[in-house]
């Protein structure tokens, strides 16, 4: 398939600027905040519904799996785009904002790059990688996550990162690698941290935020642009919001003059009560609590869920609940009908108070 050309490239910055219908209809006292969700590539190919969805309520969307190594690299000699450029296709056929998900994982590897053994090769196949990657969506998709979950689940001053096969050949360097080189492809781009567990009062989070700060802090220090952090927010149904925990950490990231995004919202109900009216309720509360803390500490460049329609989401498998009642993470019902947490997500999608 042919590179995406200047031109093309052009077109997608000039689109952009029209992006955000939404933007206009921004009521006094809260501004309209860009929303989205990451689009899966099965249920976009075959279920109508689902497309109209991501249509509908999205003006950003975000590859959900097709950017990642397993989808592009699976074959160690070619990238396959076919995926991506579908989905980024859609996006940009539909005037709406792409995030790009993500340059550098631990997981999502094929096996050939989970079989990397010495430094020298994870280097270069991590430049050649963001390289090939960046310079192809050069202009069309503007935000990176250049490096995903990368900070330790439970980091210590000592040990922050995440043990990756990236930590293991290439040490903490891996990270600032990773941003050099997609800053040195697209410098127009801009450049994101992306991990998942800030939200709660458990010290292992508060450490996760202090380790988030610091690797922000050190990249800076060398003069390497990071321009936002992503907070994941799958956001636990039985765990309490630390509200006065993500203003201060809003504060710190607004010191260090990086920008927060919100990348994959969903609520995780596995403990949750089955019946489908209280889970869907809490959820709402939930969301609600959480964006509370937030946006008014520090606006969100974006704020997006991992998927629409519970029909369609990875928490059901990855959090399997007890009893055979089907998961509830997302904003739209199995039938693509609104659940409270998009009322919710209203407020600040449309900038309604
Ligand atoms: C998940 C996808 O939703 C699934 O479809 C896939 O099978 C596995 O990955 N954190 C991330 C996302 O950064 O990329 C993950 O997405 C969910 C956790």
């Amino acid at each position: 398939m042919s590179r995406i050309t200047r031109r093309d490239a052009l077109a997608g910055t000039a689109s952009l600027a029209l992006a955000w219908p939404s933007a206009g209809l921004a009521q006094v006292g809260r501004p309209a905040i860009p929303f989205g969700s990451a689009a899966q590539i099965e249920p976009f190919r075959a279920d109508p519904r689902y497309r109209e969805a991501l249509k509908t309520y999205c003006n950003v969307i975000v590859p959900m799996n097709d950017l990642k190594w397993e989808a592009l690299r699976h074959d160690r000699s070619r990238f396959d785009f076919s995926g991506a450029d579908e989905l980024v296709a859609f996006a940009r056929g539909n005037k709406q904002a792409l995030r790009g998900h993500a340059l550098l994982w631990g997981m999502a590897l094929p096996p050939w790059a989970k079989e990397m053994s010495t430094k020298a090769e994870a280097e270069r196949e991590l430049i050649s990688h963001i390289e090939t990657v960046v310079d192809r969506y050069k202009g069309v998709i503007p935000t990176w996550d250049v490096v995903n979950e990368v900070i330790a689940h439970d980091p210590t001053l000592e040990e922050p990162y995440r043990d990756t096969i990236w930590q293991r050949l290439l040490g903490p360097e891996h990270i600032e690698i990773a941003f050099r080189t997609a800053a040195q492809i697209d410098p127009e781009a801009r450049l994101v941290i992306n991990d998942y567990d800030f939200e709660d009062t458990d010290p292992r989070i508060v450490r996760r935020r202090a380790a988030a700060l610091s690797i922000i802090r050190d990249l800076r220090d060398k003069g390497i642009p990071v321009h936002g952090l992503g907070m994941q927010a799958h956001l636990y149904g039985e765990r309490a919001i630390d509200t006065p925990g993500l203003q201060h950490f809003m504060q710190d990231l607004g010191t260090l003059g990086v920008d927060v995004e919100i990348t994959e919202l969903d609520v995780i109900d596995w403990k949750l009560p089955a019946v489908a009216r209280e889970r869907d309720s809490t959820a709402a509360n939930l969301v609600s609590t959480f964006l509370n803390a937030v946006v008014p500490a520090r606006q969100p460049k974006a704020i997006v869920t991992w998927g629409l329609s519970d029909r369609y989401s990875w928490i059901g498998e990855t959090f399997a609940r007890k009893d055979s009642a089907k998961a509830r993470p997302l904003p739209l019902d199995e039938d693509y009908r609104p659940k409270p947490m998009m009322k919710v997500l209203d407020r600040y999608r449309l900038g309604t108070s």
